[in-house]
């Protein structure tokens, strides 16, 4: 039984497939939400580029819209901001804060760039924002991060968190194909942007992995801060040779703790890059556009959580149950728990992190040439952990053979094994160094 109780006023800022989720959610599901609150949620406004879109499928009062989001911010008691990019939503997410109201969004682009600041401004305000649907999508990730996981330690973030590569990687697996015509596939079925730089470049996985290490670490991880490689040369090739060594090929966004404790080395990793990881893991299993986020944490041990990262429905099931939070905040007269930022720990460079790396060389076929190639691992302390030969073609003067060394190392610190494949592409018994990935989740 609901008593009659002064509304809370919320404000969308964007109209998209995101926004039209949310927007619909709370007109549906109005009744439920305002006994979870403890009072209404009243939608006050929708802030849209432009008001001549045929935006008959959300069930609003048309009246609702407007382009005068500026305005719009300054008379809502919430603010849920899903239009993306950086300008104007950063100032519209200032202004909201300093009008005193809470916000949640789901750019994790701000949030990477200028995280800090946002949560400085909610601060001194004594508001909340949150940011569920920032890291992949319906799964509930940063509040078990934050929340569950505060009392533990946390030393390890292993994420399928881009579900547009996922899918084009699953699908070079299963067909065989190449990368682009699987992009162009990706396109086609709707699941790859007709830009698709920010995905397949690591641009979004690389901001994701930089809000999921700062939670982690209770350290300010930005955008800058993370490792970037992107799938764009993993080949048919590479996945085949992850298919003979028993793995599949993810972009996998890492954040992990280096060094022991007092060590002097103590600091953290963030990096994302395609990777083989074993099919016996967990996040091997992870296919289609799904994502996953493997947790490694002292106490705890290793937990996985799957789900969609993406799409109108399951982002806004992540942005709704940021609504209720703050609205119960608001209601309850607290906030929840702001930015953690007291560890402080040196974010350190790609060279430090551990890895294992599969390498595969074209050689001359001739004597002496493996030992020439295992002496330049052994130069630089990085310990191989098992060779394969493969000698392709051959038949006919022509066609000469080919001989091809696979080398999977043990683990070693990144800048070795990158000092290494310098060494070995120097050699002339390397006519190639045909590609070179990391080995993770072993
Ligand atoms: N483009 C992202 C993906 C979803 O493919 O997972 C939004 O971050």
């Amino acid at each position: 039984m609901t008593t009659s109780v002064q509304p809370l006023r919320v404000a969308l800022l964007g109209c998209g497939v995101v926004g039209s989720s949310v927007a619909t959610m709370l007109v549906t599901q109005a009744q439920d939400l305002h006994e979870r609150v403890g009072r209404p949620l009243e939608l006050v406004g929708i802030a849209v580029r432009r008001l001549d879109r045929d935006r008959a499928t959300v069930p609003v009062d048309p009246s609702l819209f407007t382009t005068d989001a500026a305005e719009l911010v300054t008379r809502a008691d919430i603010v849920v901001e899903v239009m993306g990019g950086i300008d104007p939503a950063r100032e519209l997410i200032l202004s909201a804060l300093q009008h005193g109201a809470s916000v949640v969004t789901a750019n994790k682009a701000l949030l990477a760039e200028d995280g800090p600041s946002l949560y400085a401004a909610a601060h001194e305000n004594g508001v909340d924002i949150y940011y569920e649907a920032a890291v992949a999508g319906a799964i509930p990730i940063l509040r078990p991060i934050r929340e569950s996981l505060a009392g533990d330690d946390v030393r390890r973030v292993l994420g399928i968190v881009n579900g547009t590569t996922n899918f084009v990687l699953d699908k070079m697996d299963s067909t065989g194909a190449g990368l682009t015509e699987t992009v162009e596939q990706a396109q086609e079925l709707g699941y790859a942007e007709a830009d698709p730089t920010a995905d397949v470049e690591g641009f979004d996985a690389a901001a994701k992995a930089a809000i999921l290490a700062s939670l982690a670490f209770h350290t300010r991880v930005s955008g800058a801060d993370v490792h970037r490689e992107g799938i764009t040369e993993v080949t048919a090739a590479d996945i085949q040779a992850a298919k003979d060594m028993g793995c599949v090929v993810k972009l996998l966004a890492i954040c992990e703790r280096t060094g022991e404790p007092g060590s002097g080395d103590d600091g953290v990793n963030v990096r994302v890059h395609p990777a083989m990881v074993p099919r016996s893991h967990p996040l091997a299993s992870v296919r289609e556009a799904y994502n996953a986020v493997f947790v490694e944490a002292t106490a705890a041990g290793e937990l996985m959580f799957y789900g969609k990262g993406a799409g109108g429905d399951p982002t806004a099931s992540a942005v709704m149950g940021d609504i209720v939070a703050v609205a119960r905040h608001r209601v309850s007269g607290g906030r929840g728990p702001g930015e953690s930022a007291y560890a402080q720990l040196p974010v350190h460079d790609i060279g430090k992190a551990s890895t294992r790396y599969h390498i595969s060389l074209a050689v001359a076929d001739r004597p002496g040439v493996l030992a020439q190639v295992a002496s330049v691992f052994a130069a630089h302390g990085v310990s191989i952990q098992a060779v394969r030969q493969q000698v392709v073609g051959g038949d006919g003067e022509e066609h000469a053979a080919q001989a091809y060394l696979i080398v999977v190392t043990h683990t070693a610190p990144d800048a070795a094994l990158t000092a290494t494949v310098e060494a070995l592409s120097d050699l002339d018994t390397v006519t190639d160094v045909v590609s070179v990935m990391r080995v993770e989740g072993s």
